[in-house]
């Protein structure tokens, strides 16, 4: 195994220890609840807590809890019995920006689908049949667990009405990105709530995730689209 990949499992089992969420949303999945897109309402409707609402202020809250972690040190981290001789700075440090390596777009990387829709049918069929595999994920959930069906979006907040890039709170929050494409918001599923590596970058699983995802964001924004 190269010091790379090494590395990289050590900032994913990381990334992993910090997503105490995913069982809240696998038992709100289970329960059957829809994640509506209520988080701009949220001030307005104090009487329906919103699971969309709940899994991104965990996000937050992940996110805070890192910082904490950072601010708290070496203590912490030995306490864990995972600082591991590393100082805490650096090894934070390393968290970060290997975190958003895994999920951002390489350097000479060009996807190779568009993210303006107009994509092969052929290219969504495949994404569609993606979409739907609980063996992307090493925790038995498949993208349409927390998203819904076919046609029945759910877990999306309203920055998903904005076609893409565009800022998204969890991408933000865990990964530091000001706004991601349709692909990086694949890879960061992968990574977080499907607990998985990331995707081969242009290969045929990511693109065509990524293609049927744009399809869904414009059905999601009421634009035409081809789904
Ligand atoms: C355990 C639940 C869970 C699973 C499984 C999951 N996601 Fe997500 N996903 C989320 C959460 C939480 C958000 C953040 C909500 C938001 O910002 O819209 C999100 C957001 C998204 C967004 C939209 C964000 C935006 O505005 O662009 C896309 C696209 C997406 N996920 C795709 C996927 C794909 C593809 C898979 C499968 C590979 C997947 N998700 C699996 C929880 C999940």
């Amino acid at each position: 195994m190269s010091q790379h990949d090494d590395k990289r499992r050590r900032l994913l089992g990381r990334l992993g220890r910090q997503l105490a969420y995913t069982a809240p949303v696998l038992a709100l999945v289970a329960g059957g609840v829809a994640l509506h897109d209520t988080f701009g309402e949220e001030e307005t409707s104090p009487g329906g807590v919103a699971a969309t609402s709940l899994l991104v202020a965990s996000a937050h809250a992940e996110g805070a809890a890192e910082a904490e972690g950072e601010m708290e040190g070496e203590a912490e981290g030995e306490a864990e019995g995972e600082a591991e001789g590393e100082a805490e700075g650096e090894a934070e440090g390393e968290a970060e920006a290997g975190a958003s390596d895994a999920v951002q777009r390489p350097a000479g990387y060009t996807p190779a689908y568009s993210e303006t829709g107009e994509n092969p049918a052929e290219m969504l069929a495949r994404g569609v049949e993606l979409y739907y595999d609980t063996s992307l994920s090493t925790t038995g959930l498949s993208c349409a667990s927390c998203h819904g069906s076919d046609g029945q979006d759910m877990g999306y907040l309203s920055t998903f009405e904005q076609p893409y890039p565009h800022r998204v709170a969890m991408a933000e929050a865990q990964f530091g990105m000001a706004e991601v494409h349709a692909d990086e918001m694949v890879q960061i599923c992968m990574v977080a709530p499907m607990e998985a590596d990331p995707l081969a970058w242009g290969g045929e699983a990511l693109t065509s995730l990524a293609a049927y995802m744009v399809e869904v964001q414009r059905r999601y924004s009421g634009q035409p689209h081809d789904l």
